[in-house]
């Protein structure tokens, strides 16, 4: 593949031909500033955040995100004149955003907010009309909050583009633009499927996880990388803790899944904390059901299946196992019905 030879920050630059100028300064260890970029995604230009300096380029200042890296090119991605771009756009952002730091969700991982820090920005010189929004929480998982919205169009994009569901997208046109769905419903009442990819891809505060508000920023809480147990897909995850309760759910993006979870792995965690859980065996008698302890439960079971074997053989036993258990687990179940029981009568609930 033919490679083009660039300067970016004063290094010499190697990529493939049609690499963006934003990936080939990531690949010189050099950081643009993004907000409506992510690797999985197409690309929209729409932040305008990644802008840089060409030199020789009089006409304006290209995204970087958008913007092929060419033979020969000079890139100056900090300079002054970038600098002071990206502070007008960041107080145009401001403009129309709740400057509500203290009480959002996102406060401490919120991009904007990170960028008004690095860029000075405080408030914003440009007044004027902002846009008004009712918060859509009908939605058991997602809370959407509109003024929050920065239009990056990360949410949509991932909905359309990679969960294929396209419950989102955008709608209206200059100031009355916003991210809705079909005939301006509630979430509820989309197709969403809740998967939940659009808040993490959510640079600010639109969208949150309303099992988690309140429960913990994201700074505040421990994140305990474990193996979601709902399939066997296996996705990697990790479990955001504080005062050893689970609040909520990080996506791993150098995972296996990459990041993306379904809707049973980000938000299906409450069970761990139910008062309805089973924490001892239970043994029936009498049509009552008993605690025991694990002994007697097991030497009950054994006994059973003693018997059932003595008087009708291995085969009148069977085994149903489940996909919510270990690859270590089901080949246990299946060793013990076949080496201990004495019978190839084992299954599995998600079999096809
Ligand atoms: Fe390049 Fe938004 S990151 S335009």
């Amino acid at each position: 593949m033919k490679t083009v030879n660039l300067t970016i920050d004063g290094r010499p630059v190697s990529v493939p031909q049609g690499t963006s100028i934003l990936e080939a300064a990531r690949q010189a260890g050099i950081a643009i500033p993004t907000l409506c970029h992510e690797n999985d995604l197409s690309i929209a230009g729409a932040c305008r955040m990644c802008i840089v300096e060409v030199e020789g380029n009089k006409k304006n200042l290209p995204a970087a995100c958008a913007q092929p890296a060419m033979e020969g090119m000079v890139v100056h991605t900090n300079s002054p004149k970038v600098r002071e771009a990206r502070k007008v756009i960041l107080e145009l952002m401001v403009a129309n955003h709740p400057l509500d730091c203290l009480t959002c969700e996102a406060n401490g991982k919120c991009k904007l907010q990170q960028y008004c820090y690095e860029y000075g920005v405080k408030e914003s010189s440009f007044t004027g009309e902002k846009r008004r929004f009712t918060v859509d929480d009908g939605n058991p998982f997602i809370e959407r909050d509109l003024e929050k919205c920065i239009l990056c169009g990360k949410c949509v994009r991932v909905c359309h583009e990679v969960q294929g569901v396209g419950a989102i997208d955008y709608t209206g046109r200059g100031f009355d633009t916003k991210v809705t769905t079909f005939m301006d419903k509630g979430l509820a009442e989309s197709p969403c499927v809740s998967c939940g990819q659009c808040i993490y891809m959510c640079p600010v505060g639109a969208l949150t996880a309303k099992p988690s508000k309140g429960k913990g920023r994201d700074y505040e809480v421990e994140k305990v990388v474990t193996t979601c147990g709902y399939c066997g897909v296996g996705c990697q995850l990790a479990l955001n803790v504080k005062d050893d309760r689970i609040v909520g759910v990080t996506n791993l993006p150098d995972s296996h899944n990459q990041g993306y979870l379904c809707v049973k792995g980000r938000f299906g965690y409450d069970f761990v904390d139910s008062p309805d859980r089973l924490i001892s065996p239970l043994i029936k008698e009498n049509g009552e059901f008993r605690e025991a302890s694990w002994e007697e439960a097991l030497d009950l079971v054994a006994q059973k299946l003693g018997e059932v074997k003595a008087q009708y053989g291995p085969d009148a036993i069977a085994g149903l196992s489940s996909a919510r258990v270990t690859n270590e687990e089901n080949y246990l179940f299946q060793k013990f019905f076949r080496a201990v029981v004495g019978t190839n009568n084992v299954d599995h609930c998600a079999r096809l």
